[in-house]
């Protein structure tokens, strides 16, 4: 989940991998170091939490070169300390590390027999005590860092940088992408394009066990095997518009504004004539099955497509977490699709998860947001959400899009298996069309969601309700409150609230019920009563209709527009968001890059 950016340039890199790293924060952000090498030899500068730490370090102790390695780190083995940053040096070498080397342990164990002592707590710091090892035996940088990457276990993007070496970075990826840039007589790396996307865009993009000498004349990539290989050159689309805040006082604010545009996007997109346009392949008709396998906000977007893939389509629907999916050797009937949906394309379970379902299944397919990733290169068919880059740790636009391809996969799926007819496909596709205009309207409920939220955080611990597909989302609502407020939340499915967490309900207790008024609002209600009938503080989100009938004795109730009941779990995501952003922002605490947590878990 750490980032990592390299330049062999013309100019003066250190501004340049600042700048870089601070694309790639949402990576983490326990503390962030740059190396280069500058007339012959290796020098760096490292500090402790945020990236603007780094920079007013570099502007007291500046770090000359035109070659330089950068890495913003979210720590997985020591914690986050100057001496734990990377880049890790030793001797020759600095090299940079995001992901895990499984066997760290037994390297320092030989390492120190060598007299090779590790200073650090770190994994990654057997890396560069490995190759300086190979140098000292006489190899060369590029034949040290091959010796030492037959070494290593685990799941890694690795990048070196060379004492007496201005024109050389060497990369490797296993497991973890790593994106390789070419500009005009410069050459860089970085964990994904959107770091390197001021400065190029054409990419070239490692595959699975590669690696690659990286000069400013160009890249010579070699595959696991240690044989040349070909990688092409693609030409990247990043819209760097939409990585700025653009006036927003957050990203994550920024992206639930968007969420009437880009849901109509991706809705535009999949629609067209009245019809659902997939690719063809997608035949649901005769499968005996579906398994969805997805990680935190996303596996909550697969849940509640059971709901609409069980009821439009009569389609049998497994949702599973990937991190459990991957090692419980779960039985997958050949004829069934399993689908991966991931905002980031990289999370390191949901792809193991993937690799597993491989040759299992007729059809991987993946519902992403980066286009680019692993997990949509790695599918049969990848399935864009078109949600725009998504910078806040927290997810919202990319849950809300995934929700919207993942309903129109199920109506599609129904309609092949004949429970939809074309006219209730119209029906369905314009009751989606209009869902953009009901989420403007929605958004305009801020100042109320917002006086609610401040009200909520002064709570120690929040519940969530919902029932049938609002059940999914009182688990996110949950999610979306404890990751950026620091509020202890728990959703629950209504019907299960007798069955324990009611003995939590006092008056110091929020209970937040997702209600809009369908065919099970009045077993909703019940259960709501019971709160209120234990002075729980009912907060009731429903519409105008499930207010007139049941905000009496409610602490608050927000009124959302009326929709088809279908729609409602993508309508109600956006004041759960609202009140988990406004809480945030009440409590003072780092909205966008909340506490321990980082955008891409690129380690499982
Ligand atoms: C929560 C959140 C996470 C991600 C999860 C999977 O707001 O963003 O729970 O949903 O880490 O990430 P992706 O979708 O990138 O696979």
């Amino acid at each position: 989940m750490c980032g990592i950016v390299g330049v062999l340039g013309h100019n003066e890199v250190a501004p340049i991998l600042v700048e870089a790293l601070k694309r790639l924060e949402y990576r983490g952000y326990d503390s962030a170091g740059i190396a280069t090498v500058n007339r012959g030899r290796l020098d760096r500068r490292r500090a402790v939490g945020k990236l603007v730490n780094l920079s007013d370090l570099l502007v007291h102790e500046p770090l000359a070169g035109k070659a330089g390695i950068g890495h913003t780190r979210w720590a997985t083995h020591g914690a986050a300390t100057v001496i734990n940053a990377h880049p890790h040096r030793s001797g020759p070498v600095a090299v940079v590390h995001n992901g895990i080397i499984e066997n760290f342990r037994e390297l320092r164990a030989e390492l120190a027999e060598k007299g090779l002592a590790c200073e650090t707590e770190t994994d990654t710091e057997t890396v560069a005590l490995l190759v300086r090892h190979h140098m000292d035996q006489g190899l060369s940088p590029r034949d040290a860092a091959r010796e030492t990457l037959k070494q290593l276990d685990g799941a890694f993007a690795l990048l070196f940088l060379f004492d007496g070496e201005e024109d050389l970075m060497i990369a490797a990826r296993k497991g973890s992408p790593l994106a390789i840039g070419h500009g005009q007589g410069e050459m860089f790396v970085g964990s994904d394009a959107i770091a390197l996307a001021p400065m190029t865009d054409r990419i070239t993009y490692l595959e699975e066990g590669d690696y690659a000498f990286v000069t400013r004349a160009g890249v010579e990539i070699f595959d696991a095997a240690g044989r040349r290989a070909n990688r092409d050159v693609q030409k990247i689309q990043l819209d760097a518009t939409r990585i700025e805040k653009a006036g927003y006082k957050h990203f994550m604010a920024k992206e639930i504004a968007e969420q009437p545009i880009v849901l109509a996007d991706a809705i535009k997109h999949y629609c067209r004539g009245g019809k659902i346009n997939l690719p063809e392949e997608l035949d649901f008709a005769t499968l005996d099955r579906l398994t969805l396998v997805a990680c935190g906000t996303a596996s909550y977007a697969c849940m509640t497509a059971k709901y609409w893939f069980e009821s439009l389509a009569g389609l049998n629907c497994e949702v599973d977490i990937a991190s459990e999916f991957r090692y419980r050797e779960p039985p997958l009937p050949q004829n069934s699709f399993a689908i991966f949906v991931s905002q980031s394309g990289e999370t390191a379970d949901t792809l193991a998860a993937l690799r597993y379902a491989r040759d299992k299944v007729a059809k991987i397919v993946s519902v992403v947001n980066v286009a680019t990733s692993s997990i949509a290169r790695e599918s049969d068919i990848a399935l864009p959400i078109l949600a725009g880059v998504e910078v806040g740790v927290a997810s919202t636009k990319a849950f809300t899009c995934q929700l919207a391809v993942l309903l129109l996969l199920a109506l599609e799926a129904g309609r092949q298996r004949g429970r939809i007819d074309d006219a209730a496909l119209a029906e369905h596709l314009k009751a989606l069309a209009s869902l953009p205009g009901l989420m403007n309207q929605t958004l305009t409920r801020e100042p109320t969601i917002a006086a609610t939220a401040a009200a909520i955080a002064e709570a120690q611990d929040v519940l969530f309700l919902g029932r049938g597909a609002m059940f999914p989302l009182a688990l996110e609502g949950a999610l979306k409150l404890k990751e950026i407020s620091y509020i202890h939340a728990e959703g629950y499915a209504s019907g299960e609230l007798k069955h324990g967490p009611i003995a939590l309900i006092d008056k110091a207790v929020p209970v937040i019920v997702l209600a809009p008024r369908d065919a099970l609002f009045d077993k909703t209600v019940s259960n709501m009563q019971e709160v209120m009938a234990r002075h729980g503080k009912v907060v009731l989100i429903t519409d105008a209709k499930g207010a007139d009938e049941a905000s009496y004795g409610t602490w608050k109730t927000l009124t959302l527009p009326e929709l088809p009941a279908l729609l409602a779990p993508i309508l109600y995501a956006l004041p759960a968001q609202l009140l988990a952003y406004h809480a945030a922002v009440a409590k003072g605490t780092d909205v966008d890059q909340p506490r321990n947590l980082a955008k891409s878990v690129t380690v499982e």
